[in-house]
């Protein structure tokens, strides 16, 4: 699996990563094989946030690694912090507060069974930020060594400019979502200066001014409908990109996971493609997407085949 460059100080990482929000489904032998599955194949970034399943989907992967002698060094784990949600799992609020931040990394990694984090991510904007309490939190957990590398989530590029008035480590990553179904920060650029539904502009240029930036997308819930609506794979309501999923994946022999996965690598804006799965059997299929070449003229029937116009 090819690897991408994240930034310029040399943080490297596969292409797909592999999201750890759902494996609060799975028992820890499940955890384990799932993990070690990904990295056998290449996959060598794992995803997290302190919020999913309430800190019970970095605590298994912490027991996994303990677990796993050595697994650790192999490894990026990523987590993300800033969205408070009180103890039913209702999101209550944003906190990029000094305490907030730190406070919830400590936590992380307390149950991830880790010294540091590859990766720290802001995880929703919130806007009652004070940029000067960011730079502070992050210079502290850079300093001790918690974490190596920094990004946002869910960010225009507004946010990420006030942002950078204090911070001084490199913001590289911005986890956005994106699919052939939901590509809003796609199709607004092809619909520019027209007057449909699709020229509205949801969040402020973020795929150009990532190109720009040397910010990597990290593309989520790559196979979903709306907002966790189930997946468009085999959904009625998408019978023409299905059928266009189909004939691609037909030619190459490979799963419509796969096709659905090399469209968004096919852009050439440096992404990561952040898979939930948590069974083996689908993440074999989204490997497929290696044996892809998607030309233009297949890219742009996919957007098509989803219902997006082109002008
Ligand atoms: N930054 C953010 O705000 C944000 C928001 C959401 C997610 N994320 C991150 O993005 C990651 C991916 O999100 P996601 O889980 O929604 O992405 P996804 O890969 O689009 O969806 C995975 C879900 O689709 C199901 N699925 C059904 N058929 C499938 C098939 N044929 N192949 C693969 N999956 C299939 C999976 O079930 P099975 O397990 O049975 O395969 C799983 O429940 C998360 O784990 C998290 O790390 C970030």
């Amino acid at each position: 699996m090819k690897s991408i460059e994240i930034g310029t100080n040399g943080f490297k990482a596969s292409e797909l990563i592999l999201g750890c929000m759902r494996i609060n489904n799975l028992n820890i032998d499940e955890v384990k094989h799932l993990i070690t599955y990904a990295y056998n194949d290449g996959i060598d970034m794992f995803d997290h946030s302190d919020i999913y399943a309430g800190g019970i989907c970095e605590e298994l992967f912490g027991r996994a690694l303990e677990e796993l002698p050595g697994f650790r060094d192999k490894i990026k784990i990523q987590t993300k912090c800033g969205i408070a949600r009180n103890s039913s799992g209702k999101i209550v609020y944003f906190d990029f507060s000094y305490d907030h931040i730190v406070a919830s990394v400590e936590a992380s990694l307390k149950r991830l069974k880790t010294d540091y984090v590859d990766s720290l991510l802001l995880h929703r904007p919130d806007t009652l930020m004070e940029p000067e309490e960011v730079a502070k939190a992050f210079d502290y957990l850079y300093e001790k060594g918690m974490v190596k590398n920094f990004g946002v989530s869910n960010q225009n590029p507004g946010q990420i400019e006030l942002l950078k008035t204090c911070v001084k480590q490199p913001l590289t990553m911005n986890q956005m979502q994106l699919s052939i179904v939901e590509c809003g920060m796609i199709a607004q650029g092809l619909n520019t200066n027209m007057t449909n539904k699709l020229s509205f502009m949801h969040d402020a240029g973020v795929l150009e001014y990532s190109r720009l930036n040397n910010m990597t997308i990290q593309a989520w819930s790559p196979f979903q409908k709306g907002f966790f609506e189930g997946s468009f794979i085999d959904d009625p309501q998408y019978p023409e990109l299905n059928a266009k999923l189909e004939e691609i994946a037909n030619r190459y022999s490979v799963s419509k996971t796969a096709v659905a996965t090399a469209w968004i690598l096919r852009h050439p804006a440096k992404m990561q493609v952040l898979v939930g799965t948590t069974n083996v059997r689908h993440l074999n299929e989204i490997l497929g997407y290696q044996k892809i070449e998607l030309s233009r003229e297949d890219w742009y029937a996919l957007y098509c085949a989803a219902g997006h116009t082109l002008p």
